[in-house]
């Protein structure tokens, strides 16, 4: 009885990713694309960030669709790093006894990748949020108050434009077996054919969001976005 009650929140958990998953990773193809729009220069970018404050108006205040996406993207936070941790603490338990030999099982591999890709993401956005948001820090003491300049001045130095990239090849990895995973938890993985469609859709997203992200950071080290 106790065992099927745990197994029953077992699945509550792996529920409570794969959506809050989805959730993220419907902001972060939408983000990808605005940022896109980086190369259509200077006044496209920024017309674009003022707009996503305008949107709703007057009907809901300045900013004000803004904070709901913030809010359910903080809850969602919530529910993906929550159930992450109590997944993990029970699936250590489980293991009563520690293994003799450590055999790196592909199952070892592929956790141990998400949990330490799911840190350097949860790292990467404190610094970003500082860099872009909350904090507008501008390494090279330029203005802060022009999203498209801070962004050129930003990645115009190399070792903060490899630090996006190390973080979007960890985001890319961690939404690859994710997407599996949670297909895996959504019951989409039923037959051969169904595993294959899903490891496929799941590389495609990767791709697009790793290297959709990238393309921003290297186009302005490359010269092709500039102030
Ligand atoms: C190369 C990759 C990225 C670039 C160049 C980038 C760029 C930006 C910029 C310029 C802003 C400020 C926008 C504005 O002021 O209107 C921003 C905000 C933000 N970014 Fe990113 N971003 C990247 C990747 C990511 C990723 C992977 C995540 C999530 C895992 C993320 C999460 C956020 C969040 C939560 C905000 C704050 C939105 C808000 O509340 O106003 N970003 N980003």
């Amino acid at each position: 009885m106790k065992g099927a009650r745990a197994s029953r929140t077992t699945i509550a958990l792996k529920l409570g990713m794969a959506l809050s998953g989805i959730v993220f990773l419907g902001f972060v193809l939408a983000h990808m694309y605005g940022n896109l729009k980086a190369f259509a220069g200077h006044d496209a970018f920024n017309e674009y960030a003022e707009h996503l404050r305008e949107i709703g108006e007057p009907m809901l205040p300045h900013e004000g669709l803004l904070w709901i996406l913030r809010v359910g993207l903080i809850a969602a936070l919530v529910v993906h790093v929550y159930c992450a941790v109590v997944l993990w603490r029970r699936a250590a338990r489980a293991r009563t006894t520690k293994y003799v030999v450590k055999k790196q099982t592909g199952a070892t591999r592929a956790s141990l990748l998400m949990r330490w890709g799911g840190l350097t993401i949860l790292l990467f956005l404190v610094w970003h949020l500082l860099n872009f948001t909350i904090g507008k820090v501008n390494v090279q003491g330029g203005a802060t108050n022009d999203p498209y300049n801070l962004l050129v001045d930003t990645f115009d130095v190399w070792w903060l434009t490899l630090i996006y990239i190390v973080a979007m090849l960890a985001l890319g990895a961690h939404l690859h077996h994710g997407i599996w995973s949670a297909a895996q938890t959504l019951g989409w993985t039923g037959t051969a054919a169904k595993r294959q469609r899903a490891k496929t859709i799941g590389f495609v997203i990767a791709l697009i969001v790793s290297v959709g992200f990238s393309l921003v950071p290297l186009g302005v080290l490359a010269g092709i976005i500039t102030k």
